[in-house]
């Protein structure tokens, strides 16, 4: 076992790397201002809203939300494991990275592993075309040679050792196959996985074979499951890979939607049938990881299920795993399959505009969302409603802030008649329901603050700002009391402390809010924004004052309450508005 890295040395090597060197030589970046920009490759976009700075370190894309430092770029962009990233940045510096408990990694022998399952996959193609019983399973499933080809399938003979005696049967080579999931030990000695199936060859996202799916060409006693997959591998994850993610690729250069579907068999008849856009989870549920995987590739996705009652409970892990990504621009759409029929079949049986008739006809996510969650309550009575909006708050705050979530929340409002907005708790940020002119003021100071910890010093409390009514009062007063007491603290840490907090995303928003000019001017707008603040507090006890007058008649001010009313008056007169 690895140990594991010292967080010491992760930031060590975060201040020795270039974050624009290391996504520039991914992603093409221009110059702008300060920072560099590009369009975002983790969602589709026309305008560049992904910016890289190389001051904070850190990526940002104002679109999609995406951020991160240079080891998450790695992370995303090339789907590595943490390890792998920060040894990936490590060798360009030059820096060994350190392993507690003196573990260290194994050997890097991923290379041979690729050509080794390269090597098997076209071992498999190659018996295909010997054997006749397993092209005749393939045509009799419709399959023509172009689609064998596309798909690289094969077959693995009905021996124990056909492959390690095409492949090399030396100690290493012994080592290397087993690391591979191709054989394992068993009571008898050694034995290949793989035997007297159909072969599917997995392809990870540069098109190169990590797996191997494999079908049984007949069920018989000793058969075994009609499908077998690889083991996990250090280079397969099934939670995190989609069959024919690859191929959809190399079908688009701009994927139009994503069809998710339950087995090898559906994708490849539907691709064959001309709806090139299908991959399928490897017989598991969909992970969170998938969902990201999808959603990255292209900004529509169905998910197709068997109507049943597993169907329905499957579609709705999917919607778990969905929910925390439906950032704006995402689209996710559910297709209930009638019984006993499955994408294949129904392709075949109805054809490409059949099955896209019916991709037309599919439920939205919000609707079924709704559908599933108050399938067994009245919501005809107050107490149906209420255990509808128990079943559902944990689940649509669980979505990214923006235009889907607001219609989340406004048919929670309308089913269940209860307002997420007014009484969820801990929303205290900056809000779209504050005025626009207080909102862009509070969100002004917060992110200079944010920007600059350091501006913190000159301001002591009390503060008169801190009974103003607006949201986003209490974050800012917080956040000035942190910086307070955290002199060195940095705006990364400030977003770091508040990541597993509701206000952590309309931070990580702040923290790259651009502003014109350098720190002069920014203090100068901070201390201005408070002053504005300061008078706004000051407006709000007026028109309090003012309107116990209106109501109770000037009698029922105290003395005091009268002086400082007519101080008020005066103040605001004084004090214009910027
Ligand atoms: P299904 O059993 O629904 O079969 O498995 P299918 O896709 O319609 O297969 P055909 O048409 O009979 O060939 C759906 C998926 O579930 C996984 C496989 O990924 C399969 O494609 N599965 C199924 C397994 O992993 N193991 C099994 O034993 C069965
Ligand atoms: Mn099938």
């Amino acid at each position: 076992m690895p140990g594991r890295i010292p967080a010491q040395f992760i930031d060590e090597l975060l201040a020795r790397v270039d974050i624009v060197e290391v996504i520039e030589q991914r992603v093409p970046l221009r110059k702008q201002g300060r920072d560099w920009s590009a369009r975002c490759p983790f969602h589709d976009e026309r305008s560049p809203s992904f910016t890289v700075s190389p001051a904070k370190q850190f990526y940002h894309c104002f679109g999609c939300g995406a951020h991160g430092s240079a080891i998450g770029f790695l992370m995303n962009y090339d789907r590595m494991e943490f390890p792998d990233a920060v040894e990936d940045l490590a060798a360009r510096v030059g820096l060994k990275v350190p392993y507690e408990g003196g573990g260290k990694r194994e050997v890097d022998d991923s290379t041979d592993l690729y050509s080794l399952l390269d090597a098997a996959a076209k071992f498999y193609q190659r018996e295909l075309a010997k054997s006749g019983k397993a092209h005749a399973y393939f045509d009799a499933r419709g399959l023509d040679a172009a689609t064998i080809e596309r798909f690289g399938l094969g077959y693995a003979p009905d021996q124990r050792d056909a492959l390690t005696r095409a492949l090399g049967t030396s100690p290493q080579r012994t080592a290397l196959l087993e690391k591979a999931g191709l054989i394992k030990s068993g009571e008898r000695g050694k034995y290949e996985y793989f035997r007297n199936r159909v072969m599917f060859p997995i392809a990870d996202r540069r098109g190169r074979t990590i797996a191997f799916g494999g079908r049984i060409l007949e069920k018989t006693e000793d058969s075994g499951p009609k499908y077998l997959n690889s083991p996990e591998t250090t280079l397969f994850h099934k939670g995190q890979q989609l069959f024919a993610l690859w191929q959809v690729r190399q079908a688009h250069a701009k994927i139009p939607r994503l069809i998710v579907v339950e087995g090898y068999m559906d994708v490849i008849a539907l691709f064959q049938h001309g709806i090139t856009q299908a991959v399928a989870t490897l017989g598991t549920a969909t992970t969170s990881d998938h969902a990201e995987l999808l959603f990255r590739n292209c900004a529509d996705v169905y998910f197709c299920f068997d109507g049943d009652r597993a169907g329905r409970g499957a579609a709705w892990k999917a919607v778990e795993s969905v929910l925390p990504r439906m950032r704006d621009g995402r689209q996710a759409f559910f297709l209930f399959l009638p019984e006993g029929e499955d994408p294949d079949s129904l392709v075949r049986s109805e054809g490409q505009n059949g099955f896209e008739e019916r991709l037309k006809a599919a439920t939205p996510l919000s609707e079924f969302f709704f559908a599933h969650l108050s399938g067994d309550v009245n919501l005809a009575s107050l107490d149906g409603k209420a255990r509808l909006a128990e079943r559902a708050r944990p689940l649509v705050t669980q979505v990214p802030d923006g235009a889907f979530r607001d219609l989340m929340l406004a048919e929670l409002d309308r089913r269940a008649n209860v307002s997420l907005r007014l009484d969820a708790p801990a929303s205290d940020v900056p809000r779209k329901s504050a005025r626009p002119q207080e909102r862009s003021l509070l969100r002004t100071a917060v992110a200079l603050l944010l920007q600059n910890p350091g501006f913190a010093t000159t301001i002591e409390p009390p503060h008169t700002f801190s009974a103003l009514r607006q949201p986003g009062v209490a974050l800012l007063i917080e956040l000035i009391a942190l910086c307070r007491e955290r002199p060195e603290i940095s705006t990364a840490a400030i977003v770091d402390h508040y990541a597993e907090r509701d206000e952590g995303r309309a931070l990580q928003k702040l923290a790259v809010m651009e502003f014109p000019g350098g720190e002069d001017a920014w203090r100068a707008e901070f201390t201005a924004a408070l002053k504005q603040l300061d008078r706004q507090t000051q407006i709000q006890r007026r028109d309090d004052l003012d309107a116990r007058v209106r109501s109770d008649g000037l009698a029922s001010l105290s003395v005091e309450e009268k002086d400082e009313l007519r101080g008020l008056k005066l103040a605001v007169a004084a004090a214009p508005p910027r």
